[in-house]
């Protein structure tokens, strides 16, 4: 089986298609045959040296995957054959709270990634995904999905009225945007494009700004709300934009920490994230129940990701060089 792997250098040209044995899946686990793979941010800090320089190589790059189930080792009763599913990104958080020890578990970094014909995998890990969606679009769920469901939902308490604010039109936000408007809350979308801001109208955001044309965009969020201010912010930009999102929330509001996109530094301003009773919460991924109530209600409203781009296994290294470009809507996949 063929596998794209970090062998001995961290660069995107340090990525070769190399040849792996296939093994019989072992008692509790599942042979996968890999269909279609998602990229995330991380993937290409793994791929670039820029995550961790103590990752063990050989490694082969990449979380996010979807496939069929091709055989069952010994025990393994979850899944049969046949059956279409997703591996969680994080296989040893099934539920409860995060650990070191199953944040360890993470794939595609210190644990072995899923850009490959096959995989094997604890059967634990697995995730029947909505019938509705495609590969692709499956493959999309495992981090970004599941990360804005934890930020909003399970850890969020979003509800229905709520007014969210997104940053950027990556894979978090647009899955934020879809989740909140499923659940009967409003969204205010940023992004630095206007052809891209036209789009996330179409998804169902009531009101958008272009945070380069505003750089104002949080005192514009507020008064969008009434003065208010917005219950939730889906925190992409980082340090560089902490503040304003600080700025952009209700008093007693909720700031979920995802990314740290933005260039630039800025310190956090304390004072106004305890006077304002603001919650800020970082946020790693979800737990295996994250994903499946989040499937549940993906299937009830049949959200389709956004997808962008789907690349041929062949041209991986292309697929990463595109995510690296930063033009994209959504999703960069590769058909396996
Ligand atoms: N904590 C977690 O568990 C977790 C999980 C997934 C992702 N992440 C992180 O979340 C971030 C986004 O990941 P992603 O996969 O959704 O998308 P992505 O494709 O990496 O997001 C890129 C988008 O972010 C937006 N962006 C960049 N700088 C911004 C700024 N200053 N203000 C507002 N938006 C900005 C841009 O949107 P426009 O082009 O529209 O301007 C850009 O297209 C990354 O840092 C990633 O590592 C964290």
């Amino acid at each position: 089986m063929r596998a794209w792997q970090i062998s001995d250098s961290f660069s995107i040209d340090g990525l070769s298609c190399n040849e792996i044995p296939s093994q019989p899946p072992r008692p509790g686990e599942a042979t996968i045959r890999v269909r279609a793979v998602s990229l995330n941010f991380r993937d290409l800090l793994v791929a670039k040296g820029l995550y961790s320089k103590k990752i063990p190589l050989p490694l082969t790059v990449c979380s996010d995957c979807a496939g069929e189930v091709a055989a069952v080792g010994e025990g393994a009763t979850r899944f049969q054959p046949g059956d279409r599913v997703c591996v969680s990104f994080i296989p040893g958080w099934i539920d409860g709270e995060i650990d070191e020890a199953k944040a360890r578990t993470a794939l595609g970094a210190f644990a072995q990634g899923v850009l490959r014909e096959e995989l094997n995998i604890a059967e634990s890990a697995l995730v029947a995904f909505p019938e509705h969606l495609s590969w692709e679009e499956a493959a999309t769920l495992p981090c970004a999905g599941v990360t804005a469901w934890n930020a909003l939902v399970a850890s969020g308490g979003l509800c229905a009225n709520d007014w969210v604010l997104t940053q950027g039109s990556g894979g978090v936000s647009i899955f934020a945007l879809q989740f909140a408007k499923a659940l009967g809350a409003r969204v205010i979308a940023t992004s630095s494009s206007p052809a891209k801001l036209a789009r996330l109208s179409e998804l169902g955001a009531d009101e958008t700004i272009d945070y380069r044309a505003t750089p104002d965009w949080e005192e514009a969020a507020r008064k969008l709300t009434g003065g208010r201010g917005v219950d939730h912010v889906i925190e992409i930009g980082g340090a560089a934009t902490f503040n304003k999102s600080v700025r952009a929330v209700r008093m007693g509001g909720r700031v979920s920490l995802i990314g740290n996109r933005a260039e630039g530094t800025a310190e956090p301003n304390l004072t106004a994230v305890l006077m304002k009773n603001v919650c800020v919460q970082g946020i790693f991924l979800g737990s295996r129940a994250m994903f499946e109530s989040m499937n549940a209600s993906v299937a009830a409203s049949g959200i389709r990701p956004a997808v962008d781009r789907v690349f041929d296994f062949a041209d991986a290294p292309a697929a990463f060089r595109a995510f690296e470009t930063g033009g994209h809507f959504g999703k960069v996949c590769i058909r396996v």
